[in-house]
């Protein structure tokens, strides 16, 4: 028997997330795909949020005359057509011009919301006025409260509903493959510019209209003129908080009157810590295998947490997320929605705009295939009874 992945280019042929990412492999040069794909160190938690899926297994009801299972849901009070929030990614202008706007517009399409990172190559307010309804906004809480505040405030202003607070970086994650591609802080070690010049496809497309995206975002935050990729990796670089506390979530939660939701919990203890600071949600998050390593994944906590505080707040997971199944499984060990990282930015790099609603199908497709084969009509229908983990 032979067995060969489809080895185009073309995003239409992918059928799984995972041919997806083979397409953007070979779309992306060497250094952007690095960066990714890769986790810290030696990617233990990397390896662990895929291989978490395997031990979870269903325990079907037959018979049960499902029909089209109904996927819609509600997150923090808005209805969501996929149980589904494409999660804050920094630099996605590297792999597809305005890569946060295409991500935005194939969620808005697909009646999920979007998460813009606060290193996005693409202005929040601009943003929101594009694609008024389901923009989400994700806030570093810097070392400067002014620069914070400004943040808080700007997103207030923007007309953002729900504000993601990144607890899990008062240091950044030692992305070891990441960091020889560079002789130094943006710059590219010979055998990577070798590289990119082999990927004429993606200079045409990203790099000779624009030159490197700058962190469209921060751009009031850095000094005047200094508006280069550089310069915001330099600011970002004095700003990481390493003292980062409950205290500032109360500050910030003071200041916020929206929705917000914690990301980066990974305990019961934290999780109900997140409670009493008043937070509306939690994203139980290893930040994709890219801070700590050797860390737990988010799905594995799901089934403590989701019994504990379920009923007063809502309890978002990720990492690994790479099936429609995958998610039906978070589902039904009482997660309320499922955030996604890598797989809508494999799309965006496939295909643009076009790639990631692809993406966002593909995992549609298989979830319902997932709840009709479980004998369930809807999301509601999903509990433990349906797995042995
Ligand atoms: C390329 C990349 C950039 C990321 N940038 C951010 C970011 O700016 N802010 C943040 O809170 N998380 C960031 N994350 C983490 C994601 O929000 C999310 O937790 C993670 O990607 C989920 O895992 P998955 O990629 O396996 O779906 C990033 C992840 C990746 C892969």
């Amino acid at each position: 028997m032979r067995r060969t992945h489809y080895g185009g280019r073309d995003y239409r042929r992918a059928i799984t997330v995972e041919d997806l990412r083979r397409i953007a492999r070979r779309r992306l040069p060497n250094f952007t795909f690095e960066y990714v794909e890769g986790g810290a160190e030696d990617e233990i938690a990397l390896k662990r949020n895929r291989d978490v899926f395997e031990r979870i297994t269903w325990v079907p009801r037959t018979l049960a005359g499902v029909g089209t299972p109904e996927l819609s849901t509600e997150i923090l009070g808005e209805t969501c057509h996929l149980p589904l929030i494409i999660a804050p990614t920094g630099f996605n202008g590297m792999l597809w011009p305005q890569g946060d706007l295409m991500l935005a517009r194939a969620a808005a399409d697909a009646g999920i919301p979007f998460t813009l990172s606060t290193v996005s190559n693409f202005p929040l307010a601009r943003m929101t006025a594009e694609i008024p309804k389901g923009i989400w906004f994700q806030l570093y809480p810097f070392k400067d409260p002014a620069s914070v505040e400004k943040l808080v405030d700007r997103a207030a202003e923007a007309g953002v509903s729900t504000l993601v607070v990144t607890t899990d970086v008062p240091v950044l994650g030692a992305r070891e493959w990441d960091q020889r591609n560079y002789r130094a802080p943006m710059k590219l070690s010979l055998t990577s510019v070798l590289d990119v010049l082999g990927h004429p496809g993606w200079l045409k497309r990203v790099m000779i209209p624009r030159g490197a995206p700058e962190f469209d975002n921060l751009k009031e935050l850095l000094p005047p003129g200094a508006h280069s990729a550089l310069a915001g990796v330099r600011f970002m670089g004095t700003q990481i908080n390493s003292k980062l506390s409950w205290a500032d979530m109360e500050h910030i939660r003071r200041r916020w009157k929206g929705k917000l939701v914690l990301k980066g919990i990974l305990c019961v203890e934290d999780a109900r810590r997140a409670v009493e600071t008043g937070a509306d949600g939690i994203v139980l998050s290893n930040h994709g295998g890219r801070q700590l390593d050797s860390c737990v994944s988010g799905v594995e906590l799901l089934p403590a947490v989701s019994a504990e505080l379920g009923g007063k707040l809502c309890v978002l997971v990720d990492g690994g997320f790479r099936r429609g199944g995958d998610v039906v499984k978070a589902m039904a060990l009482g997660a309320h929605g499922v955030m996604i990282g890598r797989p809508a930015l494999y799309g965006l790099a496939a295909g643009g705009q076009q790639g990631v609603s692809h993406a966002l199908g593909l995992l549609r497709a298989e979830m319902e295939r997932t709840l009709t084969l479980l004998g369930c009509r809807s999301l509601g229908e999903l509990g433990r009874h349906l797995v042995r983990s």
